[in-house]
């Protein structure tokens, strides 16, 4: 008769989380692994099994999460890159998640549906998104209740009469400070705005005003009631900060994965679309942002960062090539809008720089 450890003796001894042991003894992966009084008994002489899913547990029941807002240098068509560069083989489990540009979090709601984590944080520095992040959390049921509102108001109208509403709308959310009480109505302008703007865009002025105007969708869904629903469950256990990325390196360490997505370094004077705020993200900020990397890498953790390609307008430029020297840096291709003229979107490469 073996002796038994506990799921907690053989974590430490196999250097894997308790909750990874648990799966692995309900996937009967661990020889001689029993359940009893509501706790795994395994034998001391029972082998860590072999794992090739190092940095996440796969979810039994994947769910679809989708992004609820669109944003400017959404993610979504670089998934399938990102996912393969995801770190799947390795000797340690990565059991925390971190994304603290998460803008309209496309990588984390792929992320978010079919892995686990057991820790993830998310952060960006727009309040009214980190916002809209907290409400979906927080206060589900009273946001989906406004946006059904504003939904059931918008949609039977004509085109002038939509338009009165939007701007009124528009007016609101600008004159609206965001506090206690009006976070659940300034989250529901938020995405009302974001479902009916021109292109999906959030740019503000210099005030800090939200300046977009309307745009020509015929039926947009402004109120995705199951998605909303199923993101906030996910959403249950993830710490949300509004604020600098820098404010994420307390939460990073060798258990981590991040993955960051700056804006990106315009690639021409008029592609440059940096305003998902007020401050401007260039050249000093895109140094800061390599030297934050730096300090990161040494603490072990696995780290992606996303970015423009300068050589698809200057094949001399080597700005990020130089910058991320000691990095692997692949490049892949996107359709992106080159400038502001339509005709000009295009195949381009983009960046995915790793450790
Ligand atoms: C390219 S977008 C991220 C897009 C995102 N990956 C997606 O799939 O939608 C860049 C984000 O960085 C945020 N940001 C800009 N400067 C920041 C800073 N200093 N700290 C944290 N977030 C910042 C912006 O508000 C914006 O949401």
């Amino acid at each position: 008769m073996p002796d038994y450890i506990s799921a907690k003796e053989a974590a430490d001894k196999w250097n894997i989380s308790q909750r990874r042991v648990s799966v692995l003894c309900r996937e009967n992966r661990v020889d001689g692994a029993m359940f009893i009084g509501k706790m795994w008994v395994i034998p001391n002489t029972a082998q860590k099994p072999i794992d090739k899913r190092a940095i996440r547990y796969e979810k039994e029941r994947p769910i679809t999460l989708k992004p609820f807002v669109k944003w400017a240098g959404g993610k979504g068509q670089l998934i399938d890159e990102l996912e393969k560069m995801l770190p799947t083989n390795g000797s340690k489990v990565l059991t925390k998640y971190c994304e603290p540009m998460v803008g309209g979090g496309a990588l984390l709601f792929d992320i978010l549906s079919k892995y686990e984590f057991e820790e993830v944080y998310i952060g960006d520095i727009n309040p009214e998104l980190i916002n809209a992040y907290q409400i979906i959390k927080n206060n589900v049921e009273e946001l989906i209740n406004k946006l059904k509102e504003l939904q059931t108001s918008f949609l039977p109208m004509g085109e002038n009469d939509r338009k009165a509403f939007y701007y009124s709308i528009r007016d609101k959310f600008n004159s609206t400070v965001l506090n206690e009480s009006t976070k659940v109505d300034k989250a529901a302008y938020f995405i009302f705005l974001n479902k009916t703007c021109f292109n999906g865009l959030y740019r503000v002025n210099r005030k800090g005003q939200f300046n977009v105007p309307m745009g020509a969708y015929k039926n947009p869904t402004i109120c995705d009631e199951e998605n909303l629903s199923n993101i906030h469950k996910a959403l249950k256990n993830v710490t949300i900060v509004c604020g600098d990325y820098s404010l994420s390196k307390s939460f990073i360490d060798n258990n981590t994965f991040v993955y960051l997505d700056p804006p990106y370094r315009p690639l021409s004077e008029t592609s440059a679309f940096t305003s998902y705020n007020m401050g401007t993200f260039d050249d000093k900020e895109q140094i800061r942002l390599a030297k934050f990397i730096d300090q990161i890498n040494c603490t072990g953790a696995k780290i992606i960062l996303s970015n423009s390609d300068p050589k698809n307008v200057n094949p001399n430029d080597s700005f990020f090539d130089d910058l991320y020297k000691e990095y692997k840096i692949k490049r892949v291709s996107a359709k992106r809008m080159i400038n502001s003229k339509a005709e000009n979107r295009g195949e381009i490469s983009e960046l995915l720089i790793c450790n």
